[in-house]
Protein backbone atom coordinates (compact mmCIF):
# COMPACT_ATOMS: atom_id res chain seq x y z
CA UNK A 1 0.00 0.00 0.00
CA UNK A 2 1.28 3.39 -0.62
CA UNK A 3 0.53 6.01 1.22
CA UNK A 4 0.12 8.87 -1.08
CA UNK A 5 -3.28 9.68 -0.40
CA UNK A 6 -2.34 10.49 3.18
CA UNK A 7 -0.25 13.33 2.65
CA UNK A 8 -0.61 17.14 2.48
CA UNK A 9 -0.32 17.98 -1.43
CA UNK A 10 3.19 19.64 -1.09
CA UNK A 11 4.75 16.24 -0.35
CA UNK A 12 3.07 14.07 -3.20
CA UNK A 13 5.66 13.32 -4.21
CA UNK A 14 6.39 11.05 -1.84
CA UNK A 15 5.71 8.05 -0.96
CA UNK A 16 6.31 4.57 1.29
CA UNK A 17 5.92 1.06 -0.70
CA UNK A 18 6.28 -2.38 0.79
CA UNK A 19 9.40 -3.20 -1.00
CA UNK A 20 9.54 -6.86 -3.19
CA UNK A 21 12.19 -9.47 -3.39
CA UNK A 22 13.74 -7.40 -5.89
CA UNK A 23 14.08 -4.42 -4.15
CA UNK A 24 16.23 -5.93 -1.61
CA UNK A 25 19.65 -5.24 -3.37
CA UNK A 26 18.76 -1.54 -3.19
CA UNK A 27 18.42 -1.75 -0.07
CA UNK A 28 21.57 -3.25 0.44
CA UNK A 29 23.11 -0.54 -1.59
CA UNK A 30 21.33 2.23 0.17
CA UNK A 31 22.29 0.68 3.99
CA UNK A 32 25.95 0.20 2.67
CA UNK A 33 26.08 3.93 1.82
CA UNK A 34 24.71 5.56 4.49
CA UNK A 35 26.18 3.20 7.44
CA UNK A 36 29.87 3.95 6.20
CA UNK A 37 28.96 7.38 6.12
CA UNK A 38 26.63 8.18 9.08
CA UNK A 39 28.32 4.99 11.65
CA UNK A 40 32.21 5.50 11.71
CA UNK A 41 32.63 8.28 14.15
CA UNK A 42 30.13 6.26 16.51
CA UNK A 43 30.68 2.86 16.39
CA UNK A 44 34.45 2.77 14.30
CA UNK A 45 34.91 1.11 10.81
CA UNK A 46 35.56 -2.48 12.18
CA UNK A 47 32.11 -2.48 13.66
CA UNK A 48 30.24 -0.99 10.66
CA UNK A 49 32.25 -3.76 8.39
CA UNK A 50 30.55 -6.86 10.75
CA UNK A 51 27.05 -5.34 11.63
CA UNK A 52 27.08 -4.30 7.58
CA UNK A 53 27.98 -8.52 6.38
CA UNK A 54 25.72 -9.57 9.70
CA UNK A 55 22.80 -7.68 8.85
CA UNK A 56 22.67 -5.47 5.76
CA UNK A 57 24.00 -8.26 3.32
CA UNK A 58 21.59 -9.19 0.38
CA UNK A 59 21.15 -13.47 2.31
CA UNK A 60 20.11 -11.86 5.96
CA UNK A 61 17.93 -9.14 4.52
CA UNK A 62 16.03 -11.98 2.54
CA UNK A 63 15.98 -14.15 5.54
CA UNK A 64 14.25 -11.53 7.52
CA UNK A 65 11.66 -10.70 4.70
CA UNK A 66 11.08 -14.15 4.38
CA UNK A 67 10.96 -14.38 8.16
CA UNK A 68 8.00 -11.63 8.05
CA UNK A 69 10.04 -8.18 8.40
CA UNK A 70 8.24 -5.32 6.52
CA UNK A 71 10.63 -3.50 4.21
CA UNK A 72 9.20 -0.59 3.20
CA UNK A 73 11.11 1.88 0.34
CA UNK A 74 11.24 5.37 0.99
CA UNK A 75 10.96 7.03 -2.82
CA UNK A 76 11.13 11.15 -3.47
CA UNK A 77 9.70 11.57 -7.06
CA UNK A 78 10.29 8.03 -8.08
CA UNK A 79 14.28 7.87 -6.34
CA UNK A 80 14.62 5.09 -3.36
CA UNK A 81 16.45 7.59 -0.44
CA UNK A 82 15.72 5.47 2.30
CA UNK A 83 13.88 2.47 3.97
CA UNK A 84 12.10 0.97 6.92
CA UNK A 85 11.55 -2.57 8.09
CA UNK A 86 9.69 -3.43 11.54
CA UNK A 87 8.22 -6.80 11.96
CA UNK A 88 5.07 -7.93 14.25
CA UNK A 89 5.54 -9.14 18.07
CA UNK A 90 2.65 -10.08 20.50
CA UNK A 91 1.29 -6.91 21.45
CA UNK A 92 3.94 -4.34 19.72
CA UNK A 93 5.96 -4.00 16.80
CA UNK A 94 9.48 -3.59 16.49
CA UNK A 95 10.96 -0.99 14.44
CA UNK A 96 13.92 -2.70 13.23
CA UNK A 97 15.74 -0.43 10.48
CA UNK A 98 15.12 3.19 9.25
CA UNK A 99 17.39 5.04 7.27
CA UNK A 100 17.76 7.70 4.91
CA UNK A 101 20.00 8.80 2.50
CA UNK A 102 22.36 11.35 4.44
CA UNK A 103 21.73 13.89 1.32
CA UNK A 104 17.95 14.49 2.35
CA UNK A 105 18.80 14.63 5.95
CA UNK A 106 17.30 17.80 7.82
CA UNK A 107 14.71 18.37 5.55
CA UNK A 108 12.31 16.09 8.02
CA UNK A 109 12.32 13.66 5.82
CA UNK A 110 13.01 11.18 8.81
CA UNK A 111 10.30 12.33 10.48
CA UNK A 112 8.23 11.59 7.84
CA UNK A 113 9.97 8.02 7.17
CA UNK A 114 8.98 7.63 11.06
CA UNK A 115 5.81 8.61 10.79
CA UNK A 116 4.41 6.54 7.36
CA UNK A 117 6.31 3.68 9.36
CA UNK A 118 4.15 3.90 12.23
CA UNK A 119 0.94 4.05 9.88
CA UNK A 120 1.95 0.82 7.98
CA UNK A 121 1.63 -0.43 11.73
CA UNK A 122 -1.30 1.38 12.76
CA UNK A 123 -3.04 0.16 9.94
CA UNK A 124 -2.25 -3.17 10.94
CA UNK A 125 -3.75 -2.69 14.43
CA UNK A 126 -0.97 -2.09 16.52
CA UNK A 127 -0.80 0.87 18.97
CA UNK A 128 2.80 0.37 20.54
CA UNK A 129 5.84 0.15 18.56
CA UNK A 130 9.93 -0.33 19.94
CA UNK A 131 12.96 -0.04 18.71
CA UNK A 132 16.90 0.11 19.96
CA UNK A 133 18.64 3.27 18.77
CA UNK A 134 22.71 3.34 19.83
CA UNK A 135 23.04 5.79 22.60
CA UNK A 136 25.23 7.78 20.74
CA UNK A 137 23.28 8.44 17.86
CA UNK A 138 21.78 11.85 18.26
CA UNK A 139 21.07 12.98 15.46
CA UNK A 140 18.31 9.85 15.41
CA UNK A 141 17.11 9.46 19.12
CA UNK A 142 16.20 13.65 18.23
CA UNK A 143 14.17 12.16 15.38
CA UNK A 144 12.71 9.38 17.65
CA UNK A 145 11.94 11.49 20.34
CA UNK A 146 10.60 14.76 17.90
CA UNK A 147 8.15 11.75 16.58
CA UNK A 148 6.76 11.16 19.97
CA UNK A 149 9.06 8.10 21.25
CA UNK A 150 10.51 8.09 25.22
CA UNK A 151 13.72 6.09 26.06
CA UNK A 152 12.46 3.28 28.11
CA UNK A 153 15.69 1.96 29.60
CA UNK A 154 19.44 0.89 28.20
CA UNK A 155 20.57 -2.13 27.14
CA UNK A 156 24.08 -3.31 26.34
CA UNK A 157 24.48 -6.15 24.51
CA UNK A 158 27.40 -8.57 23.40
CA UNK A 159 26.48 -9.42 19.44
CA UNK A 160 29.59 -11.14 18.36
CA UNK A 161 33.15 -10.66 16.97
CA UNK A 162 34.14 -8.67 20.22
CA UNK A 163 31.55 -5.99 20.02
CA UNK A 164 28.73 -4.40 21.80
CA UNK A 165 25.51 -2.69 20.90
CA UNK A 166 25.15 -0.04 23.23
CA UNK A 167 21.81 0.78 22.65
CA UNK A 168 18.86 2.93 24.56
CA UNK A 169 15.50 0.85 24.18
CA UNK A 170 12.83 3.41 23.14
CA UNK A 171 9.08 2.79 22.65
CA UNK A 172 5.90 4.88 21.39
CA UNK A 173 2.11 3.89 22.32
CA UNK A 174 -0.91 5.41 20.98
CA UNK A 175 -0.24 4.56 16.92
CA UNK A 176 -3.81 3.52 16.70
CA UNK A 177 -4.54 7.33 16.69
CA UNK A 178 -2.84 7.99 13.49
CA UNK A 179 -5.71 6.66 11.42
CA UNK A 180 -8.00 9.49 12.87
CA UNK A 181 -6.02 12.13 11.28
C1 LIG B 1 17.39 8.95 11.81
C2 LIG B 1 17.20 9.76 10.54
C3 LIG B 1 16.28 8.99 9.59
C4 LIG B 1 16.56 11.11 10.87
O1 LIG B 1 16.44 11.87 9.68
P1 LIG B 1 16.59 13.46 9.71
O2 LIG B 1 16.30 14.02 8.40
O3 LIG B 1 17.94 13.73 10.28
O4 LIG B 1 15.47 13.83 10.80
P2 LIG B 1 14.27 14.87 10.77
O5 LIG B 1 13.36 14.60 9.65
O6 LIG B 1 13.64 14.79 12.13
O7 LIG B 1 14.97 16.25 10.57
C5 LIG B 1 16.02 16.63 11.42
C6 LIG B 1 16.36 18.10 11.34
O8 LIG B 1 15.82 18.75 10.21
C7 LIG B 1 15.28 20.01 10.58
N1 LIG B 1 14.32 20.43 9.54
C8 LIG B 1 14.67 21.20 8.51
N2 LIG B 1 13.60 21.40 7.72
C9 LIG B 1 12.57 20.71 8.26
C10 LIG B 1 11.20 20.52 7.89
N3 LIG B 1 10.69 21.07 6.78
N4 LIG B 1 10.41 19.75 8.66
C11 LIG B 1 10.91 19.18 9.78
N5 LIG B 1 12.21 19.31 10.18
C12 LIG B 1 13.04 20.08 9.42
C13 LIG B 1 14.74 19.73 11.97
O9 LIG B 1 14.58 20.91 12.73
C14 LIG B 1 15.83 18.85 12.54
O10 LIG B 1 16.91 19.61 13.02
P3 LIG B 1 17.76 19.19 14.32
O11 LIG B 1 18.03 17.69 14.26
O12 LIG B 1 19.00 20.00 14.22
O13 LIG B 1 16.91 19.53 15.50
C15 LIG B 1 18.55 10.03 9.84
O14 LIG B 1 19.36 10.81 10.70
C16 LIG B 1 19.31 8.79 9.42
O15 LIG B 1 18.94 8.10 8.47
N6 LIG B 1 20.43 8.50 10.10
C17 LIG B 1 21.30 7.38 9.76
C18 LIG B 1 20.63 6.07 10.04
C19 LIG B 1 20.21 5.95 11.47
O16 LIG B 1 20.93 6.31 12.39
N7 LIG B 1 19.01 5.36 11.66
C20 LIG B 1 18.46 5.09 12.98
C21 LIG B 1 18.79 3.68 13.35
S1 LIG B 1 18.09 3.28 14.94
Amino acid sequence: MSLLARQPAERHWLSLDPARPDDLPRIAALADFIWWRCYPPIIGSAQVHYMLGRGYALPALREAQQNGTRFSLLRVAGRSIGFSAWRHEPDTAFLDKLYLHPGFHGKGLGRWLIEASCRQMANEGVDRVRLRVNRYNHPAIRAYERAGFRVSGKDCQPIGGGFVMDDYLMNRTGLLGLLLD
